[in-house]
């Protein structure tokens, strides 16, 4: 049973459908929204993971903004959050303190509050959170609203399951990943003040699956499609010499029926920056479809802000049977 099997039972449950439910996994979102009141309904996400950075504080950092980060995709705002820890017995627990110093350091830069949690001892450190949060009904930003002629917005840089891999295997350090390691650090929340500002069509963020996957996932929920531009994509540096050495982790999308609808037409782009494109990403970038007369207006303010690498990589369309298609570079 591989990871994307896994990822099917979960979507296969059998939902209870209430009107109260607006969205959930059944939508293809990471992220449940639930309807109190005609202008209030709660946004609920959950996530966790071992540890990809050596650094405990960093480590805490990286799976704080993470988990917070589906409440920004659906355009929410984050108010409490619950740790969620695995712990080997007899491993320190000054160790344990620096990831929760961590994860604290991002609720709170988050104006969230941590109001408890949940530990059980593992063979592995694991750490994450699961966060509460809250949005206007009206405001709220779904992965299904993308129409032909929107421009696909990326706030952050693809590369982190590379780096982490190398990371892992010796061949870089820290240091040599600082791009890769900040930009993990970093909230989505400015980037999503900004988008909700110019109002997008379309939202999700860029984790598990890769872009490919998670633009895939909009595209089947919106029933469109879409090509990506390989060249305008922003990657972290190193990703591809690191991924030239052999470091491309699993890449779960590529194993999942959806990658039936993928074609890869790109005969001048480098196969490597083609899996990158597919690479699973740890507290990846929101990637949202614009109307194209906002797109540039919301580039030069992410630019100037938040997200100094964001960048239009390509274009909703209507075709139907191929749902995401690799091209070499723009094509308006
Ligand atoms: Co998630
Ligand atoms: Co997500």
């Amino acid at each position: 049973m591989g990871p994307g099997d896994l990822e099917q039972i979960l979507q296969g449950l059998p939902y209870d459908d209430v009107p109260e439910l607006l969205t959930s996994v059944r939508d293809g979102e990471d992220a449940g929204v639930y309807l109190l009141s005609e202008r209030l309904a709660i946004v609920q996400t959950v996530d966790f993971f071992p540890p990809i950075v050596d650094d405990p504080a960093t480590f805490g950092r990286i799976a704080a903004a993470n988990a917070l980060s589906d409440i920004y995709a659906m355009g929410g705002r984050p108010l409490t959050a619950m740790n969620l820890v695995a712990w080997p017995c007899g491993l320190d627990l000054g160790v344990l303190e620096e990831i929760l110093r961590g994860g604290r350091e991002k609720v709170r830069e988050a104006g969230a509050v941590i109001v408890g949690g949940h530990s059980i001892e593992d063979d592995e450190i694991k750490y994450g959170m699961s966060v509460t949060g809250v949005v206007d009904p009206e405001r709220m930003t779904a992965i299904s609203g993308a129409r032909p002629g929107d421009m696909l917005v990326l706030t952050k840089p693809l590369g982190t399951g590379i780096l982490a891999t190398a990371l892992k295997a010796g061949l870089v350090g820290e240091a040599d990943m600082n791009e890769a390691i900040d930009s993990m650090c970093a909230l989505n929340g400015p980037a999503a003040d900004a988008l909700s500002r110019v109002g997008v069509s379309a939202c999700t963020d860029v984790t598990g699956f890769g872009l490919v996957g998670h633009l895939y996932s909009m595209v089947r929920a919106g029933a469109v499609a879409t090509d990506i531009w390989a060249s305008e994509v922003p990657l972290f540096e190193r990703t591809i010499d690191m991924a030239a050495l052999g470091m491309v982790p699993e890449l779960r999308f590529k194993e999942s029926e959806g990658f039936g609808s993928v074609e890869v037409a790109a005969p001048r782009t480098d196969p490597l920056v083609v899996d990158t494109l597919f690479d699973p990403q740890t507290s990846g970038g929101l990637l949202a479809a614009v109307a194209p007369g906002d797109a540039e207006a919301l580039i030069g303010e992410l630019r100037a802000g938040p997200c100094p690498r964001a960048a239009v990589i390509g274009k909703i369309t209507d075709g139907l049977e191929v749902r995401v298609r690799i091209l070499d570079r723009r094509r308006d």
